[in-house]
């Protein structure tokens, strides 16, 4: 995987004009100067060559910010801010070495062309390559393009990677807490389709479209396997990458999720939840699903955590829950999938999760061959939320036993 370095470039008197400051050209082929370097010291100057495509320039602005002079020498630092099934968008950032002034920085579009100067698919190789740069800065998302939607994504760090799944009616802020802090893993929470910032179509959502949207996530990332770790939906989503993906899948984290399938009362309950979110909106199920996501504890004693939850499913697009429910209420059954499990997994519960409940955690581990069970006191549905720090803990002792990929 490669990652961009920033390249240093140096201003000669020839890139300026007669008033001694560099020029608009100039500018523009310092920024494609360094862009050609960082693929020359990385992936290679002809990445593109051998795979048959060419990055053409679509568009290009440029945020001129203070004057370069000759002998100046320029910093300039890459960050990737979205990859589409075709295109590149990326930015440019100059700073001058000597008094850390931002000189220029560059917005520029590419979309891949064939030989013919037609749109061809981005590469795998390409996309890894560009992809493997974790977010810039905290909190910033980038967004991929999966197939017929782009999905949103909280990506940091570097290392082997861990994808974090989160449960119905959330998005990847449920895991701030982990992606921020689980250092020497590469941590990748997506918001899922319907969710968040992610694309919320009216259609298209059932548990083989959200783990085939991840599988292409993974392929935009250029990463080949991943410890998946899934709250409750987000485990069901495991469950159907383990039956999908299998290959993808080098560890499994389950936090308070189940195997089996709805029974015909949660069918009915899922069709009155998705009436209501029809008629009244996402505000309307974040009144009805707090109370049940959160444990006693949490809610006598974190009302910042029941205000962060209210507004978390309050932004849950309509569509993104509608689907969520249909998908959630016509899941299979993975009970059968359980015993065949041979990665390693590790089950975690909150003592008061009152939607898939301690017992029916240690169920489903006693099914999973050689899978672990913890319980996190004062915690509910929720427990990466409502007990970060003991959440956390667990996940890192868990991917320190992992064997070395
Ligand atoms: C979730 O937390 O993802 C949902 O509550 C799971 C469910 O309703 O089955």
């Amino acid at each position: 995987m490669s990652s961009f370095p920033p390249v240093d470039v140096t201003i000669y008197p020839y890139d300026c004009d007669a008033y001694g400051h560099m020029n608009q050209a100039a500018y523009m082929l310092m920024f494609e100067r360094a862009r050609w370097d960082a693929l020359a010291r990385g992936p290679g100057q002809d990445l593109f060559r051998r795979h048959g495509v060419w990055p053409a320039v679509r568009r290009a602005t440029v945020d001129f910010q203070a004057p370069a002079f000759p002998g100046d020498v320029l910093r300039v630092d890459f960050e990737v801010e979205k990859i589409g099934g075709s295109s590149l968008e990326m930015r440019q950032r100059a700073t001058r070495l000597r008094d850390q002034a931002t000189i220029a920085e560059l917005q520029i579009l590419f979309v891949m062309i064939d030989q013919a100067g037609k749109p061809a698919r981005m590469p795998a190789e390409v996309a890894a390559a560009f992809g493997g740069r974790p977010t810039a800065r905290p909190g910033e998302l980038m967004r991929h393009d999966v197939g017929d939607v782009t999905l949103a994504v909280d990506a940091r760090g570097d290392g082997p990677a861990l994808l974090l799944v989160h449960g119905y009616p959330l998005d990847h802020t449920l895991w701030a807490h982990q992606v921020a802090t689980l250092a020497r893993w590469r941590r990748i929470a997506p918001d899922l389709r319907g969710a968040g910032a992610s694309d919320a179509p009216a259609g298209g959502y059932s548990m083989a479209s959200y783990a085939d949207d991840l599988a292409r996530l993974l392929d935009r990332l250029g990463v080949e396997r991943a410890v998946v770790v899934g709250l409750s939906m987000g485990g069901y989503i495991a469950f159907e990458l383990l039956r999908r993906h299998r290959q993808r899948v080098m560890g499994l984290v389950l936090v308070d999720s189940r195997a089996d399938a709805d029974g015909p009362e949660q069918r009915k309950g899922r069709d009155d939840m998705i009436e209501l979110a029809r008629s009244k909106g996402a505000a309307a199920i974040a009144e009805r699903m707090v109370p049940r996501l959160l444990g006693r504890t949490t809610q006598q004693t974190q009302p910042n955590v029941v205000e962060q939850l209210r507004d978390m499913i309050g932004r849950c697009p309509v569509p993104g829950i509608v689907g969520a429910l249909g998908a959630m209420r016509d899941r299979p059954d993975s009970t059968p999938l359980l015993p065949g499990i041979d990665v390693p997994t590790l089950v975690v519960v909150g003592a008061e999760d009152e939607l898939t409940p301690p017992a029916m955690s240690r169920t489903m581990a006693s099914a999973i061959p050689a899978a672990t069970l913890t319980t996190i006191p004062g915690a509910g549905h929720l427990a990466p939320l409502e007990a970060p720090t003991a959440v956390t803990r667990v996940i890192a002792e868990f991917l320190e036993g992992l064997p070395k990929p």
